[in-house]
């Protein structure tokens, strides 16, 4: 382990917060039992986890053998690397959920053999560096960024909580032959959010009429979540979140680090980009007006 400020330590490769996680607890994942009716939410950090949580979490409400509903999303879809308030996940009934920002290879082991289904969303790497660099003057547990030069930087060194996000989506993209795994794009949510409902529910094996598809995508758009307390994330206390300084639900659009990005930055980004996603075909919408 090796601390790289005093908010965030690094740990086989990938990097923690302080206060949000512990070696030992991120280790003890390595005996957690998997089940082939988990499903698992992975995401960098700011590509839309909060917004595919309430999707998967109303699916599974909505199907009519699930009984049991907790308070808020984060009770109903805990991070399996955050010790804040770990229960004894052995003892909830199936199907469990979990949200997690770690590598294929911190991960419980035993995906490929279990086939749990695993969520895996992508968002263009400009807007996540903006909306992360506004999270982290919200959120008391992370360093606020001295500017968003400085953040900038941080980010392309992979020197932030979630580590490099090019190093995140090339791991688990490696694995999409081998994990029972389907791949979302943030961009294609706000352009179609019911196709990608849709998506997920297949994913998921539900079988849901049009009705309660109709009403999944009522309660996961934007406007709505923000005001669903189960939802938003206001039920953080002050010390995860501070309200006056910030929110979850920010602003939720394609495109917005044009409002932030200089001219320079943008083509360093992209030279780093070209060299860091070399073989890889993934595509990335930048803007929502742009035309394929
Ligand atoms: P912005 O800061 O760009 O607005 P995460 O949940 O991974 O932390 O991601 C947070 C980002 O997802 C924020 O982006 C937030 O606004 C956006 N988001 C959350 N819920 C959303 C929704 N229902 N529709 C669109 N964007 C949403």
């Amino acid at each position: 382990m090796e601390d790289i400020s005093p908010y965030l330590f690094r740990y086989k490769g990938h990097v923690f917060g302080t206060e949000l996680s512990t070696p030992e607890n991120i280790f003890s994942l390595q005996t957690f039992e998997i089940r082939d009716s988990d499903i698992f939410l992975v995401t960098y950090p700011k590509s839309g986890t909060i917004w595919t949580q309430q999707i998967v979490t109303l699916l599974c409400e909505a199907d009519p053998s699930n009984d049991i509903v907790y308070d808020n999303n984060w009770h109903t879809m805990p991070w399996l690397e955050s010790p804040l308030d770990m229960p004894d996940y052995s003892l909830r009934p199936s199907p469990r959920l979990f949200t997690s920002h770690l590598t294929p290879a911190l991960m419980p082991p035993g995906l490929e053999v279990k086939r749990p289904k695993v969520v895996y969303v992508m968002r263009n790497p400009k807007d996540i560096v903006v909306s992360y660099f506004h999270f982290c003057h919200a959120t008391p547990k992370l360093e606020t960024p001295k500017s968003f030069e400085d953040f900038l930087e941080q980010y392309l060194e992979g020197a932030v909580l979630g580590a490099s996000w090019f190093d995140h989506i090339r791991e688990w993209y490696s694995k999409r032959d081998q994990y029972n795994i389907l791949f979302l794009t943030y961009e294609n949510m706000i352009k179609d959010l019911r196709s990608e409902v849709l998506k997920i529910s297949k994913f998921l094996g539900k079988n849901l009429d049009s009705s309660a598809i109709d009403h999944v995508v009522e309660r996961a758009t934007f406007r709505n979540m923000k005001k669903d307390p189960k939802a938003n994330y206001e039920f953080l206390p002050q010390e995860l979140l501070d309200r006056e300084r910030g929110q979850f639900l920010r602003k939720g659009t394609v495109g917005d680090w044009k409002n932030t990005f200089t001219v320079a930055q943008s083509e360093r980004f992209d030279q780093v980009f070209q060299e860091r996603m070399r073989g890889l075909p993934l595509q990335f919408t930048w803007d929502i007006h742009e035309h394929p």
